[in-house]
């Protein structure tokens, strides 16, 4: 029988007692209603293909190949291959010893791919190489992060929109980009969306991919820009998912952020396949809106 565990007060729950493989519609349903209800849900101990892994996680949105190539599987694009000991997977060359940049991807407060048009609904990932020691994932609620603001923030926020770029402010690792994805034009978002399966309004801050806050002059956008990083970027977040070799983790982008702890041995491997997950007919909804 299904059990759906609250993993820690305010975000995500351990579902036991489901397999992933061949997960008939009516358990999942609770599976997708656990999703919902606690914006992180965590599988363990699933032995899976890449097949496996794309077919589940298709079944909450539509999967989306991610914008660098570099990244993708080289036998499956819609995954990327998350290796501390690959850069490039279309290489596939290896090191013995990671690179510090390589053990540190993810190592900011972040929600996945708020710099695309359309961003990710959910993102997966399966654990295949798990280091002894660090490696975690911190996730903080973003419905949580909005009611905690002061009410003056919240109406100050109220109806605008942020500008997001890969590689934010910085543009950090837009060398990471194919020359096609580089320099595009920001994309832009609310920054208090109301969630559009659960009607709860989240906040909607990416602190490594937003550029700026539209109808702020430059200097108070920069200052909100800040109190917002200083609020989200909490040292241990609202959950620390420690990872075990087998862990399905699907989470929802639209009211969640996410860091990568990135503190493990360099001579120990990290793997993960990775979905990027997007609303059903997202593709429709972007053109009509383009
Ligand atoms: C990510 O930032 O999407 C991946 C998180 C991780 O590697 O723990």
């Amino acid at each position: 029988m299904i059990q759906v565990l609250p993993a820690a007060p305010k975000i995500g729950a351990e579902i036991q007692g489901v397999q992933v493989k061949g997960m008939d519609d009516a358990t999942f349903r609770e599976v997708y209603q656990a999703f919902l209800d606690h914006i992180v849900i965590v599988i363990r101990g699933q032995d899976l293909t890449e097949q496996d892994f794309i077919d589940f996680s298709a079944r909450f949105g539509e999967i989306k190949p991610h914008m660098t190539k570099k990244a993708h599987h080289p036998r499956y694009p819609e995954l990327m291959l998350m290796d501390n000991r690959i850069l490039d997977t279309r290489t596939g060359e290896q090191t013995q010893n990671a690179s510090p940049l390589l053990v540190r991807v993810g190592n900011v407060w972040h929600t996945d791919t708020s710099y695309e048009y359309v961003t990710a609904k959910a993102t997966g990932m399966y654990a295949i190489n798990v280091p002894s020691v660090g490696g975690d994932t911190l996730f903080t609620n973003m419905y949580a992060a909005y009611e905690a603001l002061p009410a003056s923030l919240q109406q100050k926020l109220e109806g605008r929109s942020a500008t997001h770029i890969y590689g934010g402010r910085l543009k950090r690792q837009q060398d990471r980009l194919e020359e096609e994805n580089k320099n595009r034009a920001p994309a832009i978002h609310p920054l208090t969306p109301v969630h559009p399966e659960t009607g709860r309004k989240s906040l909607y801050f990416n602190d490594g991919q937003i550029l700026n806050i539209i109808g702020l002059d430059q200097a108070d956008s920069d200052a909100v820009i800040a109190d917002l990083a200083q609020r989200t970027a909490s040292a241990n977040g609202d959950y620390r998912h420690h990872w075990q070799r087998g862990d399905v983790v699907i989470w929802d982008n639209r009211c969640s952020i996410h860091c990568a702890t990135g503190d493990y041995p360099a001579n120990e491997r990290r793997t993960n396949w990775r979905s990027t997950v997007m609303e059903f007919g997202w593709q429709q909804q972007a053109a009509k809106t383009a």
